[in-house]
């Protein structure tokens, strides 16, 4: 390890993220009777042009009157681009109590971009005496954001989260694809006739996930656009839990059972992640470092791969 320990990120669940957009009310209880860990309600893509400004409205009413129970309650504002996002966060921040968990910044290009949304955050905070700080998320999802991942990872204490955005990512980056996430048909490798796919994703999600770890904040999945797939949608959260990230999006309920199938530890990964644990305590009795399990080797790393298993398990439980 560097001099510098690596940072824990936040101990909360946040395996599913549940949007919804802000200009359907009638979501809006269903969203807090569901089972996701967090809910985003949306101001930005979801929403039309036209009803920016009642879906903000919405939003702050149900931020305030609605039961959220234990979740992390979040809103989507708009894009710095935009003439929609000052608004955003001056209303929510004058008007949304301190239910506000966070607000989720989209298509962030580097680390002004927060300073910017910081600076005006913090104004209002003093302003008006709020006495709960408020917590930022960002979206990854331009080539821009890439690029600069880790200077947006570090630009502020207020940073939780960081979500790969997969469809305005494909376009930023000109990729000749119209699918929110998962396998790309045009991504393969032939060997003899048999196509073997790759994916596209990796790549970002990897930089996003060693951005996030090094400062201390939770990477998370985004969206997974056909909702009627749900083994697509489980192979992605699969291999995104296995690249690091805590979480994935929900744009349909029928997605939040798979992320929080996925993204809890099995009962058998945990006990496994147990026996390692118990059979390093042993070899650490005996003096060695390193020792056998089930016939492959484990030693001082392993403790901490099976405590990153078991610590996650606990944390949902608990
Ligand atoms: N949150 C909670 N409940 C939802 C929901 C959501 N995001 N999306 C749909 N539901 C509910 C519906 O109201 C319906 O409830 P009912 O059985 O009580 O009538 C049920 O789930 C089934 O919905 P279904 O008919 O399959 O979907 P739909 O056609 O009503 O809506 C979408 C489909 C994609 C338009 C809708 O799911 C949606 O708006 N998703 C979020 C989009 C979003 O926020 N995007 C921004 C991030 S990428
Ligand atoms: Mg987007």
């Amino acid at each position: 390890m560097s001099f510098r320990l690596q940072p824990t990120p936040p101990a909360r669940p946040n395996r599913c993220q549940l949007f919804g957009p802000g200009s359907n009310t009638k979501l809006f209880a269903k969203m807090a009777a569901s089972a996701a860990d967090v809910i985003n309600l949306d101001l930005e893509d979801s929403v039309s042009p036209s009803d920016k400004d009642i879906a903000r409205a919405n939003v702050i009413e149900a931020v305030n009157t609605i039961d959220w129970n234990t979740k992390t309650l979040s809103v989507r504002i708009n894009s710095l681009d935009t003439p929609y996002w000052y608004r955003d966060v001056v209303d929510l921040l004058e008007q949304a109590g301190d239910r506000l968990d966070q607000i989720m910044i989209p298509k962030v290009g580097n680390a002004a971009d927060i300073y910017a949304v910081d600076a005006l955050v913090t104004a209002i905070e003093t302003a008006k005496g709020r006495s709960k700080k408020i917590n930022f998320e960002v979206i990854i999802e331009s080539a821009a954001g890439l690029v600069n991942v880790n200077e947006i990872a570090a630009s502020s204490p207020r940073m939780v989260a960081m979500s790969l955005g997969a469809a305005d990512f494909a376009a930023s980056m000109g990729m000749q694809t119209t699918g929110i996430g998962g396998t790309q048909e045009n991504y393969y490798m032939l060997h003899g006739d048999t196509r073997h796919f790759s994916d596209p994703w990796h790549w970002a999600q990897t930089a996003i996930v060693a951005a996030c770890r090094t400062h201390g904040i939770l990477p998370v999945d985004g969206p997974f656009g056909d909702f009627s797939d749900d083994e697509g949608y489980r192979a992605q959260s699969r291999r995104s839990a296995t690249l690091g990230m805590v979480g994935k999006w929900a744009i349909h309920p029928k997605q939040i059972g798979l992320a929080n199938e996925v993204f809890t530890p099995s009962a058998e990964a945990v006990a496994e992640a147990r026996e390692i644990l118990a059979a390093m305590a042993q070899a650490t009795a005996n003096g060695e470092g390193a020792t056998v399990y089930k016939g492959r080797l484990v030693d001082i790393a392993s403790i901490k791969q099976a405590e990153v298993i078991v610590r996650q398990s606990e944390m949902i439980a608990g």
